[in-house]
């Protein structure tokens, strides 16, 4: 038999030598495996006599025993060297200062839209929308603008390219056409207003190629435009914040309202910059009036029962007014550091009875 003692040496001088867990587990099965050497070995106790049983039986025992606990040992130890070394390249350095997250920023047009749908949900109305690739009917012919009718020509439409049956559709020239299909998908009474997007092809410091509008519609039994009147002056002490507040309608026209008006507020240019409420100028901010009979006609509805107003306004000037920005087209232009001058904190969102004194201060 061979001498046990050397054995173990050898063993376990390739165990500490082993440098991965594959070694290891190769040391395992070639000595304890099924036909390793000390298995072997085990097996050959059986031809042996008695006394000879007596004396290497409880050797190679122990010499099995001290070789699993050295084969554990090892792996043991390698598993944690392999943890150390992970923990150790995976360190957080905490000596490094964190990367501080830039906060957004609402935008001003965003905060007005919220603005404005604040004050007329609170006088009851509701938000209805509709789409901006539009078609030509809810855009025009139903807003009592047919074909050939000047007032297209006004607009300064995107035209889609014609489809088979030579239909164009546009990107809507306004938000009115949202009138339209709100009459046409509910009953009246309506009370609604229509924020949103609205594009004509025009470029300068006061006119983009897509801007945002509000629209107004307001149709029961006896809607009159002292009504229209009160809205449009109530809204303008709110939004503008500013009790005497000064409001002008000027007799205007637009083919979808009979009388139509146009309103222009009070204000002041000082070194070319606009208070509102202020002054003897005026600063024109939406087109209104009764709604035709005509557009209610086209919707099914009888103007001797039912009657109301409407208005549209543009966003982004009275945007515009009430933070003093001077060219519309930095609306859009998508400068950051115009966002962070301009916008508006996410979260906390002054209210609107405390902002007053953060606008007046900034004119
Ligand atoms: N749609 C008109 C425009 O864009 C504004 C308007 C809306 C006028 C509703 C009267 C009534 O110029």
């Amino acid at each position: 038999m061979q001498d046990l003692q050397t054995l173990e040496t050898e063993i376990t001088k390739n165990l500490s030598a082993a440098a991965d867990l594959e070694t290891v587990e190769n040391i395992r099965i070639s000595e304890l495996g099924k036909k390793g050497r000390v298995s072997l070995l085990m097996r050959e106790l059986g031809k042996m006599s008695p006394d000879e049983k007596k004396e290497f039986g409880p050797k190679l025992n122990q010499l099995k025993n001290t070789l699993n606990t050295a084969i554990n040992d090892r792996k043991n130890k390698l598993e944690e060297e392999a943890l150390n070394k992970k923990l150790n390249s995976e360190r957080i350095d905490i000596s490094l200062s964190p990367v501080m997250e830039e906060p957004g920023s609402i935008h001003p047009i965003t905060q007005v839209m919220d603005e404005v749908t604040e004050i007329f949900t609170e006088m009851g109305f509701s938000v209805a929308e509709g789409p901006e690739i539009e078609e030509d009917f809810y855009n025009f012919t139903a807003l009592n603008i047919p074909e050939e009718h000047p007032a297209r020509q006004m607009h300064d439409t995107f035209y889609f390219p014609e489809d088979g049956e030579g239909n164009r559709k546009v990107l809507r020239t306004h938000t009115s056409p949202v009138q339209i299909r709100t009459m046409m998908n509910d009953e009246p009474p309506y009370r609604i207003i229509a924020p949103g997007r609205t594009y004509r092809n025009d470029s300068d410091a006061t006119h983009t190629p897509m801007f945002h509008q509000v629209e107004a519609l307001v149709i029961d039994k006896d809607i009159h435009m002292g009504h229209l009147k009160w809205c449009i002056e109530e809204f303008a002490r709110k939004f503008f914040e500013i009790d005497n507040v000064k409001i002008r309608f000027r007799p205007s026209y637009f083919p979808f309202t009979e009388p139509s008006a146009e309103v222009d507020i009070g204000c002041s240019f000082e070194n070319g910059e606009v208070l509102i409420g202020e002054g003897d100028d005026w600063l024109e901010i939406m087109g209104c009036g009764m709604v035709n009979e005509r557009v209610l006609e086209n919707v099914n509805l009888d103007p001797g029962e039912y009657q109301g107003f409407a208005f549209g306004m543009g966003l982004d000037r009275i945007a515009m007014l009430k933070w003093g920005i001077p060219d519309l087209r930095d609306f859009f232009a998508a400068d950051l550091r115009w966002l962070k001058h301009y916008g508006f904190q996410a979260l906390d969102i002054p209210s609107l009875s405390t902002r007053s004194s953060i606008i007046r201060g900034s004119k």
